[in-house]
């Protein structure tokens, strides 16, 4: 079996104190099971010159981090991954802020990588690269001359063509891909969308169902929506509910029902929009009015950037109104909570919360509302409330399915929640959680594994594609 190698910016190194991202709550079970290499970013930026690799083993996993310069921290991180790529594949043209300097940052960033990486690869690794951070590294390592077997799995959405192109330079970095064996997204849409991008913006021909031809080379594009441990997440709930800290939080609910919601606090996230939808909730149900409390939680994240600031703020101004506007002396609406919580801890809030709401504008996946679901004592389940513009939306359609930009539908949709009778609420998470536990997050990693490398004597890879494109 050949070695696994990881490349994603962030890496979820054990015993520090990081919280993990969905990317690294993805990653880190698979590693854990197979063993490998984990390479990327310390999330340290250093003064002058990076230094070499850092080398830390753990179990089965070694660890290899690198420092960045500042100048790469603010050209590559905040500047071209964060300003320029995220917004444009999260739909938000309105909000990139592209500069050819930040576009050399991030391509001399990937370099790097490839520099520092090819050091401790072997000829028979199969390397798996993860997110938008990366794109051109496949590129950098051939042109090195590595031939290994190169996959790439995108996190966040892909947009079409019409919003893909907006993207300065689109037509050098988004050809790079063409360096990986294959190319895997979460949802059958992002992956039609790229597919839509290449035949019309690149003139580029399918060669059959799951590949395009670049070149000589055929790169295979395949779907595998990412999941979650959904077992092992709802044996660690029933566990956590009964922890002193959600013994605390619910002693100081006083028997209110609890809505919670778990966001990074990122503009992709809806959080003005679902503060604007719990109040309008106040305002056409007064009736749930000091008998509900919505918990928002929501760590701060890439501080470094203009638009994070001017949500943290946004937000914080639509917390104070509602708890301002409809607050009692004994009764606070939101409690909004900027602090990082663990993922016990989180598992317990959920099990005793009796709705969820998830409602992203856009969202690769959202792997909140699939452990939210896993979380949930089945006898007695709460509800989740889901975008229909998350990438979870497809499999987690026994949700209640909302527009989060349409704030009435998403108050509706609360009163519906914490008025479900008992029989619609448990049906609704079966059906769920038998999904989730079908596309588990060890499915997620084998099936993408396997249709990179497929092991000897299966059937190649293009049933495997089609297999995880559930076609
Ligand atoms: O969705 C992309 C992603 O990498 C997530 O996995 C993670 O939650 C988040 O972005 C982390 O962002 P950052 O590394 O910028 O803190």
């Amino acid at each position: 079996m050949a070695r696994l190698v990881i490349v994603s910016n962030r890496v979820g190194v054990p015993d520090r104190n990081a919280r993990a991202g969905g990317l690294e709550v993805a990653i880190r079970p698979t590693l854990r099971r197979r063993g490998g290499l984990w390479f990327g970013w310390s999330g340290r930026i250093a003064e002058n010159d990076p230094g070499p690799v850092k080398i830390a083993e753990h179990d089965n996993t070694t660890y290899a981090t690198i420092d960045l310069r500042k100048d790469d921290y603010q050209e590559f991180y905040n500047g071209f991954a964060n300003r320029v790529l995220w917004p444009i594949l999260h739909y938000r043209l309105d909000l990139a802020e592209f500069t050819r300097r930040d576009l050399g940052g991030y391509f001399r960033v990937n370099e790097f990588f490839a520099k520092n990486l090819e050091k401790l690869l072997r000829p028979d690794d199969m390397i798996w690269v993860h997110d938008y951070h990366l794109i051109p590294l496949a590129k950098a390592l051939r042109e090195r001359g590595h031939k290994n077997k190169i996959g790439f799995f995108l996190h966040i959405p892909c947009p079409p063509p019409e919003i893909l192109t907006a993207l300065p330079n689109h037509e050098q970095l988004i050809p790079a891909l063409g360096q990986y064996d294959l190319v895997g997204f979460q949802t059958e849409v992002d992956a039609t969308n790229f597919a839509r991008y290449l035949a019309t913006e690149r003139g580029l021909n399918r060669v059959d169902d799951e590949g395009f031809a670049f070149g000589d080379r055929i790169v295979r594009i395949g779907v595998f929506p990412v999941g979650v441990e959904a077992e092992s997440f709802a044996r660690l709930a029933r566990r956590a509910i009964e922890s002193e800290f959600v013994g605390d939080v619910l002693g100081s609910l006083s028997g209110r029902a609890m809505i919670i919601g778990v966001d990074r606090l990122d503009y992709s996230k809806g959080l003005p929009e679902r503060m604007n939808a719990f109040e309008r909730f106040l305002v056409n149900f007064p009736d749930w009015r000091g008998k509900v409390t919505y918990l928002q939680i929501t760590p701060r994240s890439r501080t470094g950037i203009q638009e994070y600031a001017d949500i943290g703020r946004q937000v914080g101004e639509a917390v104070g109104r509602i708890n301002g506007t409809y607050g009692e002396a004994s009764w606070t609406p939101v409690r909004y909570i900027n602090k990082a919580h663990s993922r016990t801890a989180l598992a317990g809030l959920y099990r005793a919360a009796r709705a969820a709401l998830v409602t992203p504008l856009r969202d690769g996946m959202n792997l909140v509302a699939k452990e939210f679901v896993a979380a949930q004592n089945p006898d007695d389940p709460g509800v989740l409330i889901l975008s229909r513009f998350a990438g979870a939306a497809r499999e987690c359609s026994a949700a209640l399915l909302v527009n989060p930009y349409d704030s009435e539908g998403v108050a509706i949709a609360i009163n519906r929640a914490l008025s479900m009778p008992l029989e619609e609420r448990r049906q609704r998470q079966a059906d769920i959680f038998k999904v989730l536990v079908a596309n588990d997050l060890t499915h997620w990693a084998e099936r993408f594994m396997a249709t990179l490398e497929p092991p000897h004597g299966a059937a190649g890879g293009r049933a495997q594609v089609r297999a995880a494109a559930g076609r």
